[in-house]
């Protein structure tokens, strides 16, 4: 650990005699982490000095030396060639103090009209700005993918469940747009956590405003946000944007959670619904002839870090006094996570998507295995003016014949049929997989047309979105 080398050394350390504890300095400091927001803090800095001297604060002079500056360390650090120091605590007073090295008293001039309390806030802000738009557009290509999946697959069919039995047929097309559904609310509500989020908290000061004539909306235009901040202690303690984020993100890795538990399902030899490609697989160090699913079981698995994040920023921002405390710090590195693990779930399971190969025969099979045609047949003597409770107890009692005999309703003679209800007709025999599907066509149902019809609407509304 670099010495402190006094207390005074510290950018705050003008009323401090004695050096901070190391323990405390390692304790204190977050460089290792927000370190991550230089880019944005840097940022924050031109604006905030360009504004200063526009309001004649500070002189060009020295706007000019400090935009310079911050333009060299940018690079500088971009190039990893810049020395973090654990003894400047974070990334605000290592870059302050790097600036004061390099351009001497224009650079003791930035920090007018400012505090770190606004400063974290509006780094964090345009952190999360940008990992909306991230989260937005790795979905909407996961959303496209799971759209041209289901246009290659337009007419696999496959067993519909409820309490993962067997329930009725469907098609795959239907089940995967189900999905592409989950994750279109979910890419609104990460333009809605973005509108939420983009709002200048600067010129809020420590957490009671500031002494100069600042101009706000001037800097939020420079940094493009759509507004300022209306209560200066609520913007330097608000850290609801984050939790906003966390909250989209939680529901997202759910919805690839739920994706990817029918992925290992289906893969598995129980159900073998799906071949998994090898780019997407990995084997067994001990059994030869493994092929398992841990790009979905991870993306399941990892879930559970994006919903803990949650959490730990909701726990973080309880009982918290206004304005700003140090809690605050913690915000962080719980927020990059769930940047890094939502992107790159949602990455994975998209390019996992177009590998996915249907055995589309035993999809067939099992479609019409287990009586998924009793509610069709249920239905046909209901609309032969059968009450409907009575023809649901009518198939049900076909289904224990069946049961009882080892045979399916296909194996059933018409006098069968006839013994279970007299309003049965030789037509029964007409009922299939096709004309279950087909009798679906309603809006939202799994008929063939209607499924081609939310598709193309999906892909519109994709569409709309991207602004092609
Ligand atoms: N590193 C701090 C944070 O992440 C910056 C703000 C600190 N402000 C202060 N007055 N100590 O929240």
């Amino acid at each position: 650990m670099t010495s402190t080398g006094g207390g005074s050394a510290k950018l705050w350390g003008g009323r401090f005699a004695a050096d901070t504890n190391a323990l405390v300095e390692a304790f204190n400091a977050s460089i290792d982490f927000d370190r991550r927001l230089y880019r944005e803090d840097i940022a924050g800095s031109i604006a905030h000095a360009r504004m200063l001297a526009k309001q004649g604060i500070i002189a060009e002079a020295d706007r000019d030396a400090i935009v310079g500056g911050l333009e060299a360390i940018r690079a500088e650090i971009d190039a990893g060639q810049f020395a973090f120091r654990i003894d400047r605590e974070d990334i605000h007073l290592n870059i302050e103090a790097a600036l004061i090295e390099r351009i001497g008293d224009a650079g003791r001039r930035l920090h007018t009209a400012r505090s770190r309390n606004d400063q974290v806030a509006t780094d964090t802000r345009l952190f999360a700005r940008a990992a909306c738009d991230e989260a937005a557009d790795a979905l909407r290509a996961l959303r496209a993918a799971l759209l041209a999946l289901a246009e290659r697959e337009h007419d696999t069919v496959m067993p519909g469940y409820t309490h993962l039995q067997r329930a009725q047929p469907i098609l795959l097309a239907h089940h995967l747009q189900a999905y592409e559904e989950m994750f279109t609310r979910d890419t609104e509500r990460f333009a809605q956590a973005r509108a939420r989020t983009n709002v200048l908290p600067l010129g809020s000061g420590a957490l009671a405003g500031v002494t100069y004539p600042i101009d706000r909306n001037a800097v939020a235009e420079e940094l493009g946000f759509a507004s300022i901040s209306a209560n200066s202690l609520d913007a330097v303690s608000d850290r609801d944007f984050i939790v906003d984020y966390h909250s989209a993100a939680a529901l997202a890795v759910v919805h690839l959670s739920r994706l990817s538990e029918e992925i290992v399902l289906w893969a598995s030899s129980e159900f073998g619904f799906v071949r998994l490609d090898d780019a997407f697989a990995t084997g067994s160090s001990i059994m030869p002839q493994k092929k398992n699913p841990d790009v979905a079981e991870l993306a399941r698995g990892k879930s559970a870090r994006v919903i803990g994040n949650l959490v730990q920023a909701l726990t973080m921002l309880k009982g918290q006094p206004l304005a700003y405390n140090k809690d605050n710090q913690e915000d962080k590195e719980a927020l990059f996570d769930s940047v890094d693990t939502l992107l790159l779930s949602v990455r994975v399971v998209a390019a996992m998507v177009p590998t996915l190969a249907f055995d589309r025969a035993r999809m067939r099979a099992a479609a019409v295995a287990n009586f998924a045609l009793a509610t069709d047949i249920a239905d046909y003597l209901a609309r032969r003016g059968v009450p409907f409770r009575d023809a649901h107890e009518a198939v049900g009692a076909l289904v224990a014949r069946c049961e009882r005999e080892g045979k399916r309703f296909e194996d059933l003679t018409l006098e069968a049929y006839r013994e279970a209800h007299p309003a049965f007709d030789d037509d029964v025999r007409e009922l299939d997989l096709e004309a279950a599907l087909a009798a679906r066509e309603l809006p939202g149902g799994t008929g063939p047309r209607a499924v081609a019809a939310a598709r193309a609407a999906a892909h519109t509304r994709l569409r709309t979105e991207v602004g092609a």
